[in-house]
């Protein structure tokens, strides 16, 4: 039996190879990117959802329901997580394939801000952001930091409820982060798909418009996802905080050689 010896290098070396000579790389991550920062993931191990039913905290019909509930059961924890959380050596990872011409643009699914802060610069924020919250009457934002929730639902000066500033099951993605992502996901050479399930769509579909257009899928996961062995050509596993680092190490080495 015939033997391709690229099936015998290692993973972190043949996505190196492949970074090292892409033109156009587009990175799309969830959840699990941010895992090492501090926050549960929704599904997977110890996943947010297998202690809540999504329908029942983050579902949009759920929030005009009870407002209160949602505050109080899902909206008030994650702010309190999200204020502490810090970006991590994956996060980080991109800024350094950013700062080495490696990668162009971040489509995340995470309402984080931890891409932002890291220093990434140009970051699609496909489900929203949380730093903001917007009254449900006038539609003015607050920073969620300044957001006082002694009061469960907090109030806008309006009387408005405030909700957060991000994509309830039930609702449409904002246009402009959709149409971008998937032309920016139709034009790239590599894709770089790092801590999700692959299970929400629209934002799922991604890694298939991207193989359909010819790119090579690099996906880093500790689990198998659907892409797994299907749409991406080489699975990473293990933690984003500890493969990152690795491969940018990996593509350094690659473009300083001459
Ligand atoms: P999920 O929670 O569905 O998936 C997280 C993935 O990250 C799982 O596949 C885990 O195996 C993986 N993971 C866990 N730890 C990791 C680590 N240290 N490094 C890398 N990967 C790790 O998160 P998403 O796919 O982002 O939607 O979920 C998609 C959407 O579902 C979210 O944006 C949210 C949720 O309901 C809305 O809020 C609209």
């Amino acid at each position: 039996m015939m033997i391709d010896p690229n099936m015998l290098s290692d993973p972190i070396e043949r996505a190196a190879d492949i970074l090292s000579q892409a033109k156009s790389v587009v990175a799309l991550t969830g959840a699990g990117i941010s895992v090492e920062s501090g926050i549960p993931p929704f599904r997977g191990k110890g996943g947010l959802w297998e202690k809540m039913d999504p329908m029942e905290v983050a579902h949009i019909d759920a929030f005009i329901e009870n407002p209160e509930r949602v505050w109080n059961l899902l909206i008030k924890e994650m702010k309190t997580v999200l204020d502490r959380a810090r970006p991590n050596p994956a996060h980080t990872g991109l800024v350094d394939l950013e700062r080495l011409g490696k990668l162009a643009t971040v489509i995340t699914q995470n309402v984080d801000g931890l891409h932002q802060a890291a220093g990434s610069s140009d970051v699609i924020e496909f489900h929203g952001n949380f730093a903001w919250q917007r009254c449900t009457e006038c539609g003015q934002l607050h920073p969620t930091a300044e957001v006082d929730i002694a009061r469960i639902p907090p109030q806008c000066d309006c009387g408005g409820i405030l909700r957060p500033d991000c994509v309830f099951f039930g609702e449409m993605i904002p246009t402009e982060a959709m149409v971008r992502s998937q032309q920016i996901s139709s034009g790239c050479d590599v894709m770089l798909v790092i801590g999700t399930s692959a299970m929400v769509q629209p934002a799922a579909s991604m890694p298939f418009i991207a193989r359909e257009n010819g790119a090579r899928i690099i996906e880093i996961n500790p689990e198998p996802t659907p892409l797994t062995g299907r749409i991406s050509n080489l699975p990473l596993m293990g933690d984003a905080g500890r493969i990152m680092p690795q491969l940018v190490e990996a593509v350094k080495e690659r473009l300083d050689s001459p």
